[in-house]
């Protein structure tokens, strides 16, 4: 049988090197003679940024072509809604295919470990399970448009500062339960055309060089096909990189890159078939490639871009005040409502190709700006000025946010105040103003504590895309029904948060103390108070939950029911929250309670609609460090039913099987250890013949004791111990 015709046969090494580095910033080597043609990747990942003319660079420092800019994503995590992320993608692949662009760089899963993370606007949210379903939602859609995604940044890429190089030193537990599900729920449900891998290092091995994390991770355990792309100047060493499982690296190195593969294959040091097994994964990205699409209809995309950042914003707190009547005298105070904010600063910037403020959405309103976003003029008389105008008017609406130059790719953030102008801004006027609503325009969460209790409502807008002062009209005045949820606690105070401690590190390594307990895991757990948890978002509607179960469907999977009732006036949708809590106890840490479920249901005013909820069997499990491996604990778990991370509604307790583990035992292990072990335990104390074994084996005494190695228990017996037993005893538990 002959083989079938492979492109790489007719490659030489030279070829074969060139290709696995860009050609520029946005594209691949063509090879014209051989019929290989370029592949062109552009941001992503809430809209499109591409740049035509050279220089060409990846900070968005230069001009790039007009295109809608969608909400980012942390608006699509705040809609709890994966139709709301699909069609935003669904959009972006037809603008890419008008571009000319294969692969659009997103979306981006990372975790929002600490509030302060710079770029956290462009991250869904602090639970992985919101962020994979998110993520996958994303890329599904994209891909079917026939352009390809790059899921990003793989991994534990959770800050800006030193993130070229700093080494994220945390646990494997910590890594497969919060900093790697989204990336596997995106690879396994969605399969990206790339995964981008991230600049920094973890625990000391630079990702796009780390062999575990790209090759035996991502595609021997979670199958992924497609090819590991580096991110822009993520690449040290592209040798090792190769050899780890990287197929791309961007941007073009002009040849340099090449030219050290080149010469690793000749001496030996990097087997040719590696470099085959990369150019194989960039040649199969021609398949993204498609004709050049049609022109878009760029004001149905700011139709579509109004619609969708309607269903992310959160409502936070509403006296009644809210939603505003058409005849209401309203005040509109802060520059942000005339020079609205959408979109945070780095790669991701978009040349929007419209903008809405908020002040172009309404009529018959009073405005005044209240302070200015450059910090320039006077901000008593801003603020006398619109104290004047808040006294005169019903009800008073407050634009305030972090301004462009607090949050951006690059940096982090070192407060979580809102600048002190605008405190002081949205204090005077509420005093003046018969009643004052705020809305918020940020990427990363604010603190609300200084003037909170003054004010009569926040609608959280964070940062909705190029249409977003419309879509906050729309949710002011009630068009829409207010439907978003929290995907990030909003904390008391920034020391609250649960990495404080060890946000960002120092000195090249960030260590991952909280381990699993990241946001609401970690608030739940320490018991600390919190402004607004996960989960939570208000509605002008009130819904009330009902009949709560859950039935066990065997193999440690379940299904949870309820019925969701709208019991107010107005149609409005509802987001259903599973969490699974209070494991039995087992040999590691757990979180109090963790999303396992969710799903954001409409319901038309007075009816009710029933929902079912899958949970797998991940939904229970932990990863177990020994074993390397998922593990269930037998026994009771409790599953609940929240209306946010803090606020459950009904709980179940169910019986699981679980997984019988059987460890193997050795000298090492405690006398507590081979006593439980489910194999030799039970007749340990018969088989060691002696008093002393079945004296300290008694409950009170073990307490005390039984942390002692085996190897000291053996030392105590001495010669009474049966000549071989303990040998024969841990081979009945190896593996
Ligand atoms: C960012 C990526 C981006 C790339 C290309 C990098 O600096 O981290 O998210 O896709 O540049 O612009």
């Amino acid at each position: 049988m002959t083989r079938p015709h492979d492109a790489r046969d007719e490659l030489t090494v030279e070829q074969k090197a060139m290709l696995l580095s860009g050609r520029d910033s946005w594209t691949t080597h063509p090879i014209d003679d051989l019929g290989i043609a370029s592949v062109t990747v552009s941001d992503g990942p809430h809209g499109l940024r591409v740049q035509d003319d050279a220089p060409a660079d990846n900070l968005a420092l230069m001009a790039s072509r007009p295109a809608t800019c969608f909400p980012p994503a942390v608006a699509l995590g705040s809609s709890w809604d994966p139709a709301v992320a699909a069609r935003v993608a669904e959009a972006i692949g037809r603008e890419a295919r008008s571009f000319g662009v294969d692969i659009v760089l997103g979306p981006g899963v990372n975790i929002k470990r600490s509030p302060l993370c710079g770029r956290n606007f462009e991250y869904f949210s602090e639970d992985p399970l919101l962020s994979g379903v998110q993520g996958a939602a994303y890329v599904r859609a994209l891909q079917k448009t026939g352009v390809g995604a790059s899921v990003k940044h793989f991994a534990a890429n959770n800050q800006e500062t030193d993130r070229m190089r700093v080494s994220a030193d945390v646990d494997e537990q910590t890594l497969r339960e919060i900093y790697l599900p989204a990336f596997e729920r995106v690879v396994k449900d969605a399969q990206p055309a790339t995964v981008m891998s991230a600049y920094n290092r973890i625990n000391g091995v630079y990702a796009s060089q780390n062999r575990w994390l790209l090759t035996d991770v991502l595609r021997g355990e979670w199958g992924f096909t497609g090819a590991v792309v580096s991110d822009w100047g993520a690449v040290h060493d592209p040798v090792a990189a190769v050899r780890a499982g990287l197929d791309l690296e961007m941007p073009g190195t002009g040849g340099r890159s090449a030219a050290r593969l080149v010469e690793a294959v000749r001496s030996g040091d990097l087997d040719e078939t590696e470099l085959d097994r990369a150019v194989g994964r960039v040649l199969a990205l021609a398949a993204w490639r498609a004709e050049k699409a049609e022109e878009i209809d760029l004001d149905a995309h700011h139709r579509l871009a109004r619609e969708l950042a309607a269903q992310c914003a959160v409502l936070l707190k509403n006296d009644g005040v809210l939603p505003l009547a058409p005849s209401t005298r309203v005040a509109v105070i802060g520059e942000l409502a005339r020079t609205p904010r959408f979109q945070g600063g780095g790669s991701s910037r978009v040349n929007a190709a419209r903008t809405e403020s908020f002040l172009d959405a309404v009529t018959d309103v009073d405005f005044r700006p209240g302070y200015t976003l450059d910090g320039n003029g006077d901000p008593d008389r801003l603020r006398a000025d619109a104290v004047a105008c808040a006294a005169a008017a019903e009800v008073t609406v407050i634009f305030a946010g972090l301004p462009e130059a607090e949050e951006s790719e690059g940096f982090d953030r070192t407060t979580l105040e809102l600048p002190a102008a605008q405190i002081d801004l949205i204090k005077a006027v509420a005093t003046a103003a018969p009643k004052t609503v705020v809305v918020l325009s940020n990427g990363g969460i604010v603190t609300l504590e200084e003037w909170h209790d003054d004010v009569d409502a926040i609608l959280e807008g964070f940062l909705l895309g190029q249409a977003g002062g419309g879509a906050l009209a729309d949710l002011l005045y009630g068009v829409v029904n207010p439907s978003g949820r929290l995907a990030e606690t909003i904390p008391r105070r920034l020391a609250h948060t649960p990495s404080h401690a060890t946000f960002p590190g120092g000195q090249g390594h960030v260590l991952y103390g909280e381990r699993t307990l990241v946001g609401y895991r970690g608030y739940t757990t320490l018991d600390r108070p919190v402004r607004y948890p996960f989960g939570h978002g208000l509605s002008y509607t009130t819904f009330e939950t009902k009949d709560f179960s859950v039935e066990v469907l065997g193999a440690d999977t379940a299904v949870a029911r309820t019925t969701v009732a709208n019991t107010g006036e107005r149609d409005g949708s509802h987001v259903v929250q599973v969490y699974v809590g209070e494991p039995p106890a087992g040999p590691v840490q757990r979180p109090r309670r963790e999303l396992r479920a969710f799903t954001k249901v409409f319901v038309p005013a007075g009816q009710e609609v029933s929902v079912e909820l899958p949970l797998d069997r991940r939904a229970f499990a932990y990863w177990d460090l020994e074993l390397s491996d998922w593990v269930v604990t037998p026994g009771e778990h409790s599953v609940q039913l929240g209306r946010d991370s803090e606020t459950i509604e009904a709980e179940v307790s169910v019986h699981l099987d679980g997984d019988v583990v059987v460890r193997e035992l050795t000298l090492d292990s405690t006398f507590q250890e081979w006593l439980e072990h489910p194999i030799v335990g039970p007749t340990l104390v018969d088989d060691l013949k002696s008093d002393l074994v079945r004296d300290a084996a008694q409950p009170h005494i073990l307490r005390g004791i039984g942390s002692l190695p085996m190897q000291k228990v053996v030392n105590l017996l001495g010669d009474n111990l049966p000549a071989g037993l303990i040998d024969t005893l841990m081979s009945k538990t190896r593996r």
